[in-house]
């Protein structure tokens, strides 16, 4: 009997310290700036792709999720097609996926769901390609996805064309054992999705600088990464997060993804860093916090957090592999 064409993947979301916001090329989703993330160790996407002569058409599920817009499953189904063209075949395919962590938040789920689909859908129909190859597949996607490829500490280099925006591993993910408290303050997806967010960027009147700063900034996270400099490293990763929320407070019509404990935490984290526990907060495209400690700091933090009304769950992650084939298939 044939071997059957079917893969499964797992992948994780990541947090971006200097943040990917604007597409030069909305298309082929080549970002306007080069952005540095890790991939968060607890949380995952799982997906489960099958194709096969019995299969008259694509069905997707996701599992554990009640709402699902029509919209993403026309991209899981542009996955699958790109596939299909480089595989030459024309199969049908079953997809079944889920996330450990709700969709829309501020937690890139796109970025780990459409990268597992993309890694599984290439597995299944047997096609080997390599790390970068993947990256830039997936990017077509969702531009985070093209990071979760990568394990560890990433930089995704905008490129000038699809065929060298890809991402590339800055350090391995046992190369400095710093910690992301994810903390989850609302559950429900945000009302201005990411891509929307990338196409009012540069509504901003400062967006233009935000870019003009942007290698000097990645050059300097580098720096403090290498030398391992907490402090520095988490004054410029808080600092980031402020300044692409102007960007999008500042967008024409504006974007506020903060919601009150959102703030809160924001505040608390500033007062208990002059207090001399040490932290920074990164927020990506949602209300989600994540801030940014040292191992031996987290208990402290997480019982501080305890005090704070309006959180719904706390994830303590840290730096992860990238995604990879798996054999726990989800049917
Ligand atoms: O991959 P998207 O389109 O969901 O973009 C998300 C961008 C941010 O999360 C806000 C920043 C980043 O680099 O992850």
């Amino acid at each position: 009997m044939a071997k059957k064409m079917k893969a499964t993947c797992k992948s994780h979301p990541d947090i971006a310290f200097i943040k990917y916001w604007g597409k030069a090329d909305p298309k082929t989703r080549i970002p306007q700036n080069n952005s540095i993330s890790m991939g968060l160790s607890n949380l995952y996407s799982v997906c489960t792709i099958e194709f096969g002569p019995s299969f008259n058409q694509d069905t997707i599920e996701f599992l554990n999720e009640k709402i699902v817009k029509e919209e993403e499953l026309q991209r899981i189904i542009m996955v699958l097609d790109r596939v299909r063209k480089l595989a030459k075949t024309n199969l049908r395919a079953k997809v079944v996926t889920k996330n450990s962590f709700p969709k829309g938040a501020g937690i890139a789920s796109s970025g780990s769901g459409l990268s597992a689909v993309t890694m599984a859908a290439c597995w299944a129909l047997r096609l080997k390609l390599s790390r970068i190859e993947l990256s830039k597949l997936a990017r077509l996607a969702s531009g985070t996805a093209c990071r979760r490829i990568i394990d560890g500490f990433v930089e995704w280099h905008k490129g000038t064309n699809s065929n060298n925006s890809y991402s590339v591993q800055l350090f391995p993910p046992d190369y400095w054992q710093i910690a992301d408290i994810v903390v989850i303050v609302a559950e429900t997806m945000k009302k201005v999705r990411s891509t929307k967010g990338h196409s009012l960027a540069d509504t901003s009147p400062f967006q233009k600088v935000r870019l003009k700063n942007i290698p000097a900034k990645i050059k300097a996270i580098k720096v403090a990464m290498k030398k391992k400099d907490f402090t520095v490293f988490g004054q410029i990763l808080e600092s980031e997060a402020l300044n692409f929320h102007t960007i999008a407070l500042t967008s024409q019509p504006p974007i506020l993804y903060w919601e009150g404990t959102t703030m809160e935490i924001m505040k608390r984290v500033q007062e208990w860093r002059d207090q001399g526990l040490e932290s920074y907060f990164t927020i990506d495209a949602g209300p989600t916090v994540h801030i940014i400690c040292q191992p031996k700091d987290v208990q402290r933090l997480k019982k501080r957090l305890k005090t704070i009304s309006g959180i719904q769950r706390l994830s303590v992650n840290y730096p992860s592999i990238g995604a990879r084939v798996i054999n726990q298939h989800l049917f």
